[in-house]
C-alpha cells in the first residue's frame, strides 16, 4: 500500500497521541527459571513461524492489489499441510477491510454528513437502541465504551445479541423514563440473523405501543439481503439525516466480513451518535494497516511458536473496566477466524486485580497450556489519590497522598498488573506486555487493526480459510428445525432428540 496524505496525518495524531507498544521479551523463559515446563518460545523456534508470517503477510497484501482478479479458491495454494480444502471456494476474498479506511477517507462529504446525522440523531432523541449480533455489534460497543468510559451524549442501548427476555425488558424498563423518542440502528449484513431480526420486530412494536419510535436506521449489505429489500418500503434511513452522500456508502461492503466491518457505517453511525471523530479512529486504523505490518508478523510468529509448544489458550488481561467490551470484540473475532479444522486458539478474558481472586489461580498453577497478553493503559483521564488514615491497619500509608512514595489507584492498579504478569512468567506462561497511552478512537482503532492482522494471518498460518465462519450454521439449522420452521416432521425429529435430555 502507498503512503498518502492519510499517513502524515496519522504521523501527526502518533505525535500527539503516542501509538500502541509491544514487548515480547516474555515469551520466552525467564533466566534461572526453575518452575514447570510451560510453552515458552525461543529463538530456535521462531524461524519457521517467521517466514510462514511474513508469507502469508505478503499474500494477504497482494489481494488489495489484485481485487477481482484473484482466483477465488485462493485460499487453497495458502494450506501448509492443513487438511481443509473446504474452505468456501468460489465466495470473493474478504480482504476489503485492508484499504476500507483509506477509501472512506478520501470521501469528506460522506464523513462529514455522517458527523452531522450523529449530531441530529443526539439532538432528535433521547437514546438510541443499536441491534446486531457477532461481528455486527461487539466492537460497537466495546469502542464505544472503551473511549467513553463515563457515558454518552445519549444514552445507548444493545439489543439483538442474544434472545434473553430480562435484559429486554431491563432496556425497555429504561427507555420508559425517558420524555422524548428513541432512535433504533440494526445492524444485519444478511438480514436473516435471528438474534437481531427478532429483536427490530420486539423494539419496533414496543416503541410504537409507548409512542416512542423515531428514526430507524438499518446498516446491511449493499445489494443481497433480507433487510435491502425492505429498507424504503419502511421509511428506514430517512434523507434529513441519511443523505445522498451517506446514502451512497451506507452499507456492509460485501468483501468485508462481519467482524472486520466495525471500520464501515456499521460502527460509523453509532461512533458518529457518540460523538467519537470519525477520522481519528479511521486514521487509527488506517496507520496499523500501513505501519504496524512487521509488528503484526513479529507477534503472530510468536503467538504461532508458542501455540506449537502447546499454549493453545491465549489469556487477554487487562484492569480498566471499560475496556472489558473491547477485548470481548477480541474473543469474538480470533475464535470466529480460526475455531476450524479441528484448529485454533482458545480466547479467555480476566479482569484483573478482580479475576486475580478467581481464575487467577488456574492461571498461575494450573495446566500450562497459556499464553498471557497483558493491556496496560497509563492514562484513563480519572484517578484518585489513596487517602491519608491515621490507622493505617493495612499498612498503605507509603502509597497515601503526601507520602515520597504517594501512588495514585491507577498507578497502583498497574504495579498489581506488573505483579501479575511477573508472577504468571515465573509460574510457566509465555506472557505479552501491550502498553496503551489512554484509550482514544486512534489508538483503540490501531490496536484494532494489529489484532484483524494477527487473527488472519494466525489462520492462514493454520491453513484454513480465517475469513468464513462456516462453523455457526449447524446450530442454527437445529434451531430452526425445532422452530418448526423446516416442517413438522423435522420438528418432531428435534423434539425427539431433545427429549433424551429431558429437554423440550
Ligand atoms: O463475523 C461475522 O461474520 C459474524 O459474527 C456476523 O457478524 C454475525 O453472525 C452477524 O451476521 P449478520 O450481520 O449477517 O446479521
Amino acid at each position: 500500500m502507498s503512503k498518502t496524505i492519510f499517513s502524515q496525518q496519522a504521523e501527526a495524531l502518533v505525535k500527539t497521541q503516542g501509538k500502541i507498544e509491544y514487548n515480547l521479551a516474555g515469551m520466552s523463559q525467564p533466566k534461572d527459571y526453575s518452575g514447570p515446563k510451560g510453552p515458552y518460545v525461543e529463538e530456535t523456534d521462531l524461524t519457521g513461524p517467521m517466514k510462514l508470517a511474513q508469507d502469508k503477510m505478503d499474500y494477504l497484501l497482494s489481494t488489495t492489489k489484485n481485487r477481482g482478479v484473484v482466483a477465488d479458491d485462493a485460499f487453497i495454494d495458502l494450506r501448509d499441510g492443513g487438511t481443509d480444502t473446504k474452505g468456501l471456494p468460489g465466495k470473493p476474498i474478504m480482504t476489503g477491510w485492508l484499504d476500507y479506511a483509506e477509501y472512506i477517507l478520501k470521501n469528506d462529504a460522506f464523513l462529514d454528513d455522517l458527523k452531522k446525522a450523529g449530531d441530529k440523531i443526539a439532538d432528535d432523541f433521547d437514546a438510541l437502541v443499536v441491534i446486531g449480533i457477532g461481528g455486527s455489534y461487539t466492537n460497537i460497543e466495546g469502542i464505544i465504551n472503551a473511549c467513553n468510559p463515563l457515558g454518552t451524549r445519549i444514552p445507548i442501548f444493545y439489543l439483538g445479541q442474544h434472545l434473553s427476555a430480562d435484559a429486554y425488558q431491563n432496556v425497555f424498563n429504561q427507555l420508559k423514563k425517558l420524555d422524548g423518542k428513541v432512535a433504533v440502528n440494526v445492524i444485519s449484513k444478511s438480514g436473516t440473523t435471528t438474534e437481531p431480526a427478532i429483536a427490530l420486530r420486539i423494539v419496533i412494536d414496543f416503541l410504537e405501543a409507548n409512542g416512542k419510535l423515531g428514526a430507524v436506521f438499518a446498516t446491511t449489505d449493499p445489494q443481497s439481503g433480507a433487510l435491502r429489500q425492505t429498507v424504503a418500503e419502511r421509511g428506514f434511513n430517512p434523507k434529513e439525516y441519511i443523505t445522498e452522500a451517506v446514502e451512497k456508502e451506507f452499507s456492509i461492503g460485501s468483501n468485508i466480513g462481519g467482524r472486520f466491518s466495525v471500520i464501515t457505517p456499521v460502527g460509523l453511525l453509532p461512533f458518529a451518535v457518540a460523538n467519537i471523530d470519525l477520522r481519528e479512529f479511521l486514521l487509527g486504523f488506517h496507520y496499523a494497516m500501513e505501519n504496524l505490518q512487521e509488528e503484526a508478523v513479529k507477534i503472530t510468529a510468536h503467538k504461532y511458536a508458542a501455540y506449537q509448544n502447546g499454549a493453545d489458550t491465549a489469556v487477554l488481561s487487562y484492569n480498566t473496566a471499560c475496556f472489558r467490551l473491547k477485548l470481548l470484540g477480541f474473543r469474538q473475532l480470533w475464535p470466529e477466524c480460526n475455531g476450524k479444522d479441528g484448529k485454533g486458539l482458545n480466547l479467555m478474558e480476566e479482569f484483573y486485580t478482580s479475576d486475580a481472586h478467581s481464575n487467577g489461580q488456574l492461571i498461575k498453577s494450573g495446566k500450562r497450556n497459556l499464553m498471557e497478553i497483558f493491556h496496560f493503559v497509563d492514562d484513563l483521564g480519572t484517578d484518585f489519590d489513596v487517602p491519608v488514615s491515621q490507622y493505617n491497619l493495612d499498612n498503605l500509608e507509603i502509597v497515601a497522598k503526601g507520602a515520597s512514595g504517594a501512588m495514585s489507584l491507577h498507578a497502583i492498579n498497574n504495579k498489581f498488573m506488573g505483579a501479575l504478569l511477573l508472577d504468571h512468567w515465573n509460574s510457566g506462561v509465555p506472557v505479552i506486555a501491550i502498553k496503551m497511552p489512554k484509550l482514544t478512537p486512534f489508538i483503540v482503532a490501531m490496536g484494532m487493526g494489529l489484532e484483524f492482522y494477527q487473527a488472519t494471518l494466525f489462520g492462514l498460518i493454520l491453513g484454513i480459510n480465517p475469513l468464513n465462519q462456516p462453523g455457526v450454521v449447524g446450530y442454527k439449522n437445529i434451531a430452526f428445525d425445532l422452530l418448526g420452521m423446516n416442517g413438522a416432521e423435522k420438528q418432531a425429529k428435534g423434539f425427539d432428540a431433545l427429549s433424551q435430555f429431558n429437554l423440550k
